[in-house]
C-alpha cells in the first residue's frame, strides 16, 4: 500500500517505516497520523514482519508535530484538530506501544518535541552520534504535551527530564545515549548496520515469547507489586499454552543434550 507521507518496506522479515516528508524535516502533519494508523495496523497483521524499524527520510528523523498543519491550520476547527489528535494518540499509544512485535527507532537526524512521544514508546532506540534531540516546546511558548512530559518523566532521571523540558537545549545522539534516552549511539554511517544487528538478534527469539514479554512489561508499569505478581503468573500460564510449552525444548537442550547454555544464547524453539 502506498502512503502520502510514509515509505514502507519489508526485507528479511524486518519492516521499515520511513517518515517521508523530508522537505518539512518529517514533521508530523494530520495526514501522517492517519497514514501511521493504517500502516501500523498492516504491520500488526503481516506475518512476514517480525521486527519493525521506524526512521526518517533525508537528514531528519522527525521534527515533532507540524506546527503549521497540526496546530495553526486547525485553530478554530475543533473537529479537524480532534481527528488529528485522535489519530496521533491511536498510532503512538495503542498501535505502536502495544504492537506485539519488537520495535526499534533508528534516529538518523533531527528529533524534536512530539517525536519524543513515539520515540519513548518504541521498545528500543539506536541513534546516530550526530543526531540532534531537543524538547523545543519551551522555545516557542508551549509545553511538551501529548504524552511527551509524562513519557520523558518515566524514561529519564528527573534532572535530565527537567533539563530538556525547561531549557529546550538540544543534545547530541551521544548525549542521548548517556542519558539513556536511546540504547546506543553509533557513527551515522553505522546506524543501519547497528539497527539491523539488533533486529537480527530479536528475530532469533521465539516471537510469541517476545510478544508476552512486551505486554507484561507495558501492563506492569501501571500495577502495584501485588497486582503485577498476579498478572505475571497469569501471563506465564497463558504463554505456556500459547507457545506450546516450547520451553521444555530449552530444558532438554540444556540438561539432556547439553547443546545449549541459555545464559549465553537462545534455545532452538523451532526444532
Ligand atoms: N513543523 C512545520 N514545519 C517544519 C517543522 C515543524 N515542526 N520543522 C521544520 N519544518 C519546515 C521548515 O519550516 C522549513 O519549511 P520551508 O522550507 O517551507 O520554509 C523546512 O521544514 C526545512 O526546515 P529549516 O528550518 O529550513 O531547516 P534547518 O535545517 O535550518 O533546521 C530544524 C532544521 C529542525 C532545526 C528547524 O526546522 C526547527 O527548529 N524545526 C522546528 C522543530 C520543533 O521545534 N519541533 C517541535 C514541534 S512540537
Amino acid at each position: 500500500m502506498a502512503y502520502e507521507t510514509l515509505l514502507i518496506e519489508t526485507k528479511d522479515q524486518v519492516t521499515t517505516i520511513t517518515l517521508n516528508r523530508p522537505q518539512s524535516k518529517n514533521a508530523m502533519n494530520p495526514q501522517m497520523h492517519f497514514d501511521m494508523c493504517d500502516a501500523l495496523a498492516q504491520v500488526e497483521r503481516d506475518d512476514d514482519c517480525r521486527v519493525l524499524v521506524i526512521t526518517g527520510a533525508g537528514d531528519s528523523f522527525c521534527a515533532g508535530m507540524d506546527v503549521k498543519e497540526y496546530f495553526y491550520d486547525t485553530e478554530g476547527k475543533p473537529e479537524a484538530r480532534a481527528a488529528a489528535r485522535k489519530a496521533a494518540f491511536e498510532w503512538m499509544f495503542k498501535r505502536l506501544r502495544l504492537l506485539p512485535k519488537p520495535t526499534i527507532a533508528a534516529v538518523n537526524g533531527w528529533c524534536f518535541g512530539g517525536a519524543f512521544a513515539w520515540l519513548a514508546v518504541c521498545d528500543f532506540a539506536v541513534a546516530s552520534e550526530t543526531a540532534t534531540f531537543g524538547l523545543s516546546e519551551v522555545n516557542w511558548g508551549i509545553i511538551p504535551a501529548g504524552g511527551v512530559t509524562k513519557l520523558v518523566s518515566t524514561l529519564l532521571a528527573p534532572r535530565d527530564a527537567l533539563y530538556l523540558i525547561m531549557t529546550g537545549r538540544p543534545i547530541t545522539g551521544k548525549q542521548a545515549a548517556e542519558m539513556r534516552l536511546v540504547n546506543s549511539a553509533v557513527p551515522s554511517e553505522k546506524l543501519a548496520e547497528a539497527t539491523l544487528d539488533l533486529a537480527d538478534e530479536l528475530k532469533k527469539k521465539n516471537p510469541t515469547v517476545l510478544a508476552y514479554c512486551k505486554e507484561v512489561f507495558r501492563v506492569d508499569q501501571n500495577l502495584s507489586l501485588e497486582d503485577a505478581l498476579a498478572f505475571e503468573t497469569e501471563k506465564w500460564t497463558e504463554l505456556d499454552a500459547a507457545a506450546k510449552k516450547t520451553w521444555h525444548k530449552g530444558v532438554k537442550q540444556f540438561k539432556e543434550e547439553r547443546t545449549l547454555r541459555p545464559g549465553l544464547e537462545t534455545y532452538r524453539w523451532k526444532e
